[in-house]
């Protein structure tokens, strides 16, 4: 019986606690920590030793940071390359290295390995079947493999999947996918996908492109593509489940991109019940607004957005709509469990010089705050100062804050264009950050960071108000993303079982005793982040491995 009572527990504390949040007013900072990084951020991905690893393109000429003394690049496509386009940036000590790459990543790929490793895939021209990896240490550089890829891939989109394998599926006009790093004779072959050619606008307008790839619980994946999905099983190359398409007509992948998460799976401690899944999509524009933003007509983004349980025998989408019309936004999960909607444009498409007013204000979404004539999911948040349109990136940082970057919507680096190419990094810092709660400090995890599945382990923290009484406590184990071109490939989280609720050990100090999720199709091994959530305030995240 114990399990069932917590099940309700656990969801019960879940939804409370968004709603107190709601009532909050701050409507969170931005700082700008960087005023260039020396490329712009067109890629990004948080490895596990906190770095920020960015990268842009080689075609779009010198950027602003040269490589090391003798590094520089010689190869067939240009000649000789002294200029960097990929750096790690610091987000806490601000600094960079630049990082040798010697094909061009331009609108590519990427996913973490188990053990930590970047894998980026794919790229343009010489880079297009190119699968280049990068450690998280010190000194380490990207070690690029040639035809690492059976096919080129230019916008395609990477899952990492229960078995530590990575999927990556479509780019332009590949209606396939393919598994890598390729040690078996299953990942040897190309396996065919004609619903990424049935939802293809147009050669032109794929409208269909970095298609959003979310891994369900029971091992499953959910494939969206221009304004349908299906459910893949990707062992047996095999559709299993067509959804209804999403309704209002509006096209959500590149180039009409809007963008794609998996809402919070809350795990039951009963390991044997899977978690209901629900993808929300968000953005996006009319299926042609590409071609009439190249005639100089620039179209209104769409407002809408749409939830889908993707577990249910019979989904049925809920439209909702955006306090502000967007397209290239980036969705970013917040340790909360709450959206963030942070970048992109009100009006034309992706792609260069045709997207038009910049959307300066993210929107925060709170999922489970119930819809009625007075409150909403949405909240808009402060303005940047900054526009951040096509080339744009956003990414979760384990102390909470999000980093943006990139914007480069001209064909080369351009700093006296209308939306100049970005170099700078910036933080936003949602409203989380100005409490009237304590923020909690983990301490410890115990008995260590190296978990196993269904492992027990306690999350001791403190509060700095002395004797405080304990609000409201969650446990969120979060994946890192690999972003680019407004979806962030791999991101999820997981609201942990508790073992049993939050108690006061001593003085300031608490212990919360949760379960680490029951199997690889709920998280797939690797690095996470573990947060403690004290009444709609996060901690610092920690990371945990687990396998
Ligand atoms: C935090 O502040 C908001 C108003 O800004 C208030 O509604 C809420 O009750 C406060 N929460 C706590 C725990 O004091
Ligand atoms: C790029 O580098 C040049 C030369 O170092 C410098 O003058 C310029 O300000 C830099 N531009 C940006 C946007 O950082
Ligand atoms: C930068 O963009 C402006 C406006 O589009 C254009 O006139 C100029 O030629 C561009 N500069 C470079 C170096 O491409």
């Amino acid at each position: 019986m114990r399990p069932k009572s917590l099940v309700c527990l656990v969801l019960a504390t879940f939804s409370l606690f968004t709603v107190a949040l709601g009532s909050q007013t701050h409507r969170g900072k931005w700082k700008l920590l960087k005023r260039s990084i020396g490329i712009s951020a067109m890629h990004m991905q948080l490895l596990p030793n906190d770095k920020i690893i960015a990268f842009d393109w080689k075609g779009s000429g010198p950027s602003n940071i040269s490589l090391p003394r003798g590094k520089c690049v010689v190869d067939s496509e240009t000649t000789t390359d002294c200029y960097s386009h990929s750096v790690e940036f610091d987000p806490s000590s601000r600094s960079i290295r630049p990082l040798t790459i010697t094909t061009d990543t331009w609108c590519s790929s990427g996913a973490l390995l188990p053990s930590g490793i970047l894998i980026q895939s794919g790229g343009f021209r010489l880079g297009e079947r190119v699968v280049r990896s990068l450690a998280p240490c010190a000194n380490c550089d990207w070690v690029e493999q040639k035809n690492g890829l059976i096919t080129s891939r230019w916008y395609a989109s990477n899952q990492i999947l229960p078995n530590g394998k990575i999927i990556v599926v479509g780019g332009m006009n590949q209606f396939n996918y393919e598994f890598i790093p390729k040690t078996s004779t299953s990942d040897k072959k190309l396996y065919q996908l004609p619903f990424l050619e049935e939802t293809r606008y147009s050669p032109f307008v794929p409208n269909n492109l970095y298609p959003f790839l979310h891994l369900t619980p029971d091992g499953k994946l959910f494939v969206f593509a221009n304004d349908r999905a299906i459910l893949l099983d990707y062992v047996n190359n095999k559709v299993v489940k067509n959804y209804p398409v999403m309704p209002g007509g509006v096209s959500r992948n590149y180039p009409s991109t809007g963008s794609s998460v998996l809402l919070p799976l809350i795990l039951s401690s009963n390991f044997n019940n899977h978690p209901e899944a629900e993808v929300f999509i968000c953005g996006g524009t009319a299926a042609d607004s590409n071609q009439k933003a190249n005639a100089g007509d620039f179209v209104p983004a769409s407002k809408s957005c749409g939830r889908l349980v993707i577990t249910a025998n019979n989904p049925s989408w809920k439209m909702e709509q955006m306090p502000l019309n967007r397209l290239m936004g980036d969705m970013i999960l917040l340790p909360t469990g709450d959206v963030l909607i942070i970048n992109g444009a009100a009006k034309g498409s992706a792609g260069w010089n045709v997207g038009r007013e910049p959307v300066l204000n993210p929107v925060l979404y709170r999922p489970n705050v119930p819809i009625t004539a007075k409150t909403s999911r949405f909240e808009i948040m402060s303005p940047s100062p900054i526009p951040r349109v096509y080339h744009s990136t956003a990414h979760l940082l384990s102390d909470g804050r999000v980093l943006v970057g990139g914007s480069n919507p001209n064909s080369n680096y351009n700093f006296t264009a209308v939306y100049p190419t970005e170099l700078s990094v910036e933080a936003f810092y949602p409203p989380y950050f100005s409490p009237n709660v304590s923020r909690p400090i983990i301490s410890k995890i115990y008995p260590r960071t190296n978990l196993e599945y269904m492992q027990r382990f306690s999350m001791h923290f403190h509060m700095h108000q002395w004797h405080e009484e304990l609000g409201k406590i969650y446990v969120t184990m979060v994946a890192p993303s690999f972003t680019s071109h407004s979806y962030s490939m791999n991101q999820r989280l997981l609201v942990l079982s508790l073992d049993s609720e939050a108690q006061r050990v001593d003085f300031s100090n608490y212990v919360v005793h949760v379960h680490a999720p029951a199997t690889a199709t709920l998280a797939p091994p690797g690095y996470y982040q573990v947060f403690v959530v004290h009444e709609g305030v996060p901690s610092k995240g920690t990371w945990v491995h687990i396998k």
